[in-house]
């Protein structure tokens, strides 16, 4: 009798048990749905805001790729108090995302949705754009915390209309202050056929027969940067036509997909009219970008970048 009771109490809390832990598996499975469905709404908030792009009411453009677990309903926060903003989201899942732009290529990261937003848009560019990765936080912005929407927020345009280009990270490793030195790859780069080994082709392969290839290349790592308008139309279309078709097709026997993203990497300043080396020191930076000036440990204060 007693052994009975036992038994039915034990199945009665085994019972209890299990329906508990169902219940929760469903409550999780509900949070995570509505979490779902609010990502979706939020993205096809930003989808409409790039259909009703206006290059006349638009002051900067945020560009980047996306893969679907990527979350943005920090940008779509973001755009509700930057209005002048519109954001151009390029899918790079092999099944492409439904709505979003999709890239001329799918190979190279983040390079082939930057390319394709500057051939694409080249005759109706807002006065800055933006690249930069999709993901709210990374270990890539260095000043504000990981938040990308700081990062931007404190972005001094007048610092992009006096430098042109400017790298959204100051601190200058890694990339600085020698990335590659073209005419003079390591033995271990040459038997590992590695990206740096080629380096000269691959650069006259991006830039044209007649460029000069640079002795050393160096930049802040990363691939996230402002870059103005008048800055993207020193270069004519045909040249980011020519970059796009070198991740598209020419760069399959040297690189591949990883290493398309890396060259790119590598050469963004350059891209956009910078020197070979183009490595700003750290503090200047972090005033001309950001407006943080001092007073620094020295009891200096810096003075920020302007326009003239
Ligand atoms: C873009 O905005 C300007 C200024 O508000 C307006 O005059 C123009 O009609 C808009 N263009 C389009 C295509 O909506």
């Amino acid at each position: 009798m007693i052994f009975g009771c036992t038994v039915l109490l034990i199945l009665k809390f085994c019972d209890l048990d299990a329906y508990r832990s169902v219940q929760t598996v469903d409550e999780a499975l509900d949070t995570k749905q509505s979490e779902e469905a609010e990502r979706t709404a939020a993205l096809h908030e930003l989808v409409k805001k790039t259909q009703s792009y206006n290059a006349t009411t638009t002051k900067v453009a945020l560009v980047m790729s996306k893969t679907r677990s990527d979350d943005l309903r920090w940008l779509r926060d973001y755009l509700q108090t930057h209005i002048d903003n519109t954001p151009f989201i390029y899918t790079m899942d092999k099944k492409p995302e439904t709505e979003l732009l999709v890239a001329h290529s799918s190979r190279g990261r983040e390079a082939s949705a930057y390319l394709s937003f500057i051939v694409d848009l080249y005759d109706e560019l807002p006065e800055y754009s933006i690249f930069l990765h999709a993901n709210p936080e990374q270990w890539h912005n260095d000043l504000f915390g990981p938040h990308t929407s700081s990062v931007l927020h404190s972005l001094r345009r007048e610092a992009v209309d006096a430098m042109g280009y400017l790298n959204l990270r100051c601190t200058n490793n890694p990339g600085c202050p020698t990335h590659v030195n073209p005419n003079n790859p390591t033995q271990a780069d040459i038997d590992k056929n590695d990206a740096r080994a080629n380096f000269p082709t691959i650069y006259k392969d991006i830039f044209g027969e007649d460029a000069q290839v640079p002795e050393h290349i160096g930049g802040i790592c990363c691939a996230q940067f402002a870059v103005s308008r008048a800055r993207i139309w020193q270069r004519p279309k045909s040249d980011y036509i020519r970059m796009l078709n070198w991740v598209n097709e020419k760069s399959v026997p040297l690189v591949d997909d990883y290493g398309v993203g890396w060259v790119f990497e590598t050469l963004w300043h350059v891209v956009f009219g910078m020197e070979g080396i183009h490595c700003p020191l750290y503090e200047q930076c972090r005033c001309d970008n950001y407006g943080w000036c001092g007073p620094l440990p020295s009891g200096k204060t810096l003075t920020a970048i302007a326009a003239v």
